[in-house]
């Protein structure tokens, strides 16, 4: 057992992503008890709401469990901006009988200006905390540190993990550009070496002196076994995860992600002002189109309008304008239970080290 699993007191090298909106306290509590860690992204909601998910934790197990934050520089508003855009969003509005908001807002705050979320954290003791997109300051830091809590942050590139290492993080969460959902660059205006999950892992395995948690495309316990095997010592799912009837995901989600339309997944800002991978769906493709060259507002005040139109086009029946994030490992999604889907992995797991294992075996013998 890895230095890390013992930390966390997990028997398996499995991680649920944290997943603001899909992920729920049931799906967490079901993996919690399956002996794997299971994660709450409480990024979109406020303190209130972060305490309700937790107390739901709680009473379904006594097993540990990440809280996941976001820590982005807090939104700019720039009303000529955000004008433009709602303007261009106006005919799709339209076409499903509803207009635009009149005004977009920031529609939750960072957790680097939420001093409610910190208090709460250090209230309720998580086991684990992990960071998105950032890292709040020294002092956040050392209140989660000494609430107990073992911190993990995203790096999407070595600079990233070099930042959370030096900030005293316990872990790096190495996310790929297969990854599904928000990319967790700190500074969406940096240049973007785009690393593949392979490569981040490699990277960060051997230059940074922290455990690595491989993230990104990983669907199946070969998955899992290939990224233990590159020197992590866990793996952190979501798409896996979405298709879960503990997920809150929306029928539409849903269907998409077990559909053909798996098949196709893009990187874009347009949903909510981030970058993002999706299911290629309509709202996607308005880049290309009405959106094309359009100033996008900051993040998350375009999502603001964004789950607007996806609310406007659900009520006509028409879901592709859903944030139906999800990685490049989309096809290979199952919509077991999530206690059955962890079980499944750890099968799956056990037989691909038993099959590496076996075939090392081979190959010394042949070689003798
Ligand atoms: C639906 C969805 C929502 C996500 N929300 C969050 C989130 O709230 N916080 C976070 O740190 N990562 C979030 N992620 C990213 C995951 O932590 C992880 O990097 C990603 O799921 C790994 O790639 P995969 O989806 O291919 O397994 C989300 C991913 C998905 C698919």
């Amino acid at each position: 057992m890895g230095t890390l699993m013992a930390r966390m007191g997990v028997k398996l090298p499995i991680v649920q992503a944290p997943m603001a909106g899909v992920s729920t306290p049931a799906m967490a509590a079901a993996v919690a008890n399956a002996g794997a860690l299971g994660s709450v992204g409480v990024g979109a909601t406020n303190a209130a709401g972060a305490r309700a998910m937790i107390e739901a934790l709680r009473a379904r197990t006594n097993g540990p469990f990440n809280v996941n934050v976001f820590c982005h520089r807090p939104a700019t508003a720039d009303a000529r901006r955000e004008q433009a855009w709602l303007a261009a969003l106006e005919p799709e509005f339209k076409r499903y009988g509803a207009k635009p908001p009149a005004a977009i807002e920031e529609i939750y705050t960072s957790f680097l200006a939420d001093e409610a979320m910190v208090e709460l954290l250090a209230d309720t003791r998580p086991s684990v905390v992990s960071f998105h997109f950032g890292l709040p300051s020294a002092q956040t830091i050392g209140r989660l540190r000494s609430a107990g809590a073992i911190l993990l942050s995203t790096a999407t590139n070595l600079e990233e993990a070099e930042m959370a290492a030096a900030a005293g993080v316990d872990a790096i969460v190495a996310q790929g550009y297969e990854a599904g959902g928000h990319r967790g660059v700190f500074d969406p205006g940096a240049p973007d070496p785009r690393l593949g999950v392979l490569a981040l892992t490699r990277l960060l395995v051997s230059r940074i002196p922290l455990p690595v948690i491989a993230a990104g495309g990983i669907m199946d316990g070969a998955g899992i076994a290939a990224v233990l095997d590159l020197g992590a010592e866990m793996a952190q799912l979501g798409t896996a995860f979405v298709g879960c009837p503990e997920s809150s995901a929306d029928t539409f989600y849903r269907e998409a992600l077990l559909g053909p339309g798996a098949l196709a997944t893009r990187m874009t800002p347009v949903i909510s002002g981030r970058l993002a991978r999706c299911l290629a769906n309509r709202f996607t493709g308005l880049e290309d189109a009405e959106l094309k060259g359009l100033a996008i507002p900051d993040y998350p005040i375009a999502y603001d309008v964004g789950k607007a139109l996806a609310a406007a086009g659900r009520a006509q029946g028409e879901g592709g304008f859903g944030a139906q994030w999800a990685g490049q490992g989309a096809p290979l999604a199952r919509n077991l239970p999530a206690a059955e889907l962890v079980a499944v992995l750890a099968q799956e797991l056990a037989a691909a080290q038993g099959r590496t294992h076996g075939s090392t075996v081979k190959t010394q013998a042949a070689a003798s």
